[in-house]
């Protein structure tokens, strides 16, 4: 479908090395805390859309947050309101196209792949693929170009087309800022889903972080500033990235199973492929094999992480409060992000991006369950999940928002001013 163009889908190949450096170093640690505006700002929308349209579900607040996040760092586009209009909802809806398309299974190729070289060559089998192809790059390109250099606020398309990245073309630089959007939008949103799940079923954590919330920061809003004196907060982050990842990859499941009833036509992941025969242990691994990194089976190791199926933040936490070095095995606990050379370039940014959400949300709210019509708490199901192709998400919730503070808009009002 890409024709090789697409970054996540791409051979090792020097072309793949050029683009992966420019998405290393416009998302590096350095790079990503020039977004710190942009992020507080979008983490003060998603308290106040919790705040002003308490009916939505979960995953619409999360959607809005996620999207209006990466359209503005990536094309420089203006922020969503809730409800407004997308002017980016054409490429959501061909990354939905085209993650729903690579579900191993779903072509017979995966199958038998004998038969690459027919598919390949017939205009009628290739149709779908095609006809997608043909729309694809001058969509990618008329945003890329959109971005408008003289914006204050650092855009990574205005970035890519700066003298610096010579040796890309304007093609390849439009589809790489394309790849970021489609690699961003769903994982981000599933990861905010999650989290309100997490909260809703664990308030006792949310309790924890609140308490320190307040000692440090008090009744104004959380900065990053404030990141190393909220270990909780970091804590939670882990916890939810860990119990939940967005991308199992390995793991399989499909709309409306529950976790581990297998369904291979479905594949929650990107696939991997062995470049050279391997022995593994008394194992051969042909050339050629598909492979998923097995990252929720990592993530739920009982030596690495004892009694994994609960969610408990506080296992990253030392009895001093500070966070826990992790294990050396790991070097890191952000296991969801994969490893080696394919690993996720995109994990800084997400994980500040996270942050300082989760930080915005649980300073303004205690989290509820929702109420059903007979004013009944409704627990939500922490193992009903929908796969939507690359991502695996949480069903559908609904969430209580109970303020904090009785002037909460206020508080938001006077944070936005400041940072003007
Ligand atoms: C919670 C959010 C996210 C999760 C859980 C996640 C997870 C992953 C995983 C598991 C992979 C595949 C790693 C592998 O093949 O071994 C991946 C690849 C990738 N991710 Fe993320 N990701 C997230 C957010 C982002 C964001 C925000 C961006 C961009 C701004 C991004 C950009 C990419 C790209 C471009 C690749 C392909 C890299 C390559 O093939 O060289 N991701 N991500």
């Amino acid at each position: 479908m890409t024709r090789g163009r697409l970054l996540a889908f791409m051979q090792r190949t020097p072309r793949w090395r050029v683009l992966r450096r420019a998405a290393h170093d416009t998302l590096s640690p350095r790079a990503v805390a020039l977004h710190a505006p942009l992020q507080t700002s979008e983490a003060r929308r998603l308290v106040h859309s919790l705040l002003t349209h308490p009916h939505l579900p979960v995953s619409a607040h999360s959607q809005r947050f996620s999207t209006s996040t990466a359209i503005q760092l990536l094309y420089g586009l203006a922020p969503l309101r809730m409800g407004g209009a997308d002017p980016a909802r054409r490429l959501g809806e061909v990354a939905g196209e085209l993650f729903g398309s690579v579900k191993p299974g779903r072509s017979v190729v995966d199958l038998l792949p004998v038969l690459r070289g027919v598919v390949a060559r017939s205009a009628f089998l290739r149709r779908k693929a095609d006809v997608w192809y043909e729309q694809v790059p001058d969509l990618y390109t008329k945003f890329y170009w959109s971005a408008s250099a003289d914006s204050t606020q650092p855009c990574i398309s205005v970035q890519l087309r700066e003298g610096k990245y010579k040796d890309i073309s304007e093609v390849d630089a439009a589809w790489l800022v394309g790849v970021l959007l489609l690699a961003s939008q769903d994982t981000t949103r599933v990861a905010l889903q999650y989290f309100f799940l997490a909260i809703v079923l664990h308030p006792q954590y949310a309790a924890q972080a609140q308490e320190q919330l307040d000692t440090v920061v008090g009744s104004r809003p959380p900065t990053f500033d404030d990141l190393p004196r909220l270990p909780w907060i970091e804590a939670i982050l882990k916890e939810v990235l860990r119990w939940r990842s967005p991308t199992p990859l390995g793991k399989v499941a499909s709309a409306g199973r529950k976790w581990g009833q297998a369904d291979v036509t479905s594949g929650a992941g990107l696939a991997h492929a062995a470049s050279e025969d391997i022995c593994y242990g008394e194992y051969v691994i042909p050339k050629g094999t598909m492979i998923f990194a097995n990252l929720w089976g990592m993530s739920h190791d009982p030596d690495l992480y004892p009694n994994p199926e609960q969610f408990d933040p506080s296992r990253f936490l030392l009895p001093s409060g500070e966070l826990r070095p992790a294990p050396p095995d790991t070097h890191e606990d952000y296991l969801t992000f994969g490893h080696g050379r394919r690993a996720c370039p995109g994990k800084d940014l997400v994980l500040r991006e996270l942050w300082i959400a989760f930080a915005y949300v649980l300073w303004a709210f205690e989290l509820k369950k929702a109420l059903d019509d007979a004013g009944k708490e409704i627990t939500p199901d922490p193992d009903a999940f929908v796969d939507v192709g690359a991502v695996v998400c949480p069903a559908e919730m609904g969430v209580r928002a109970v303020p904090r503070f009785a002037n909460l808009e206020d508080l938001l009002e006077k944070a936005r001013s400041e940072m003007k």
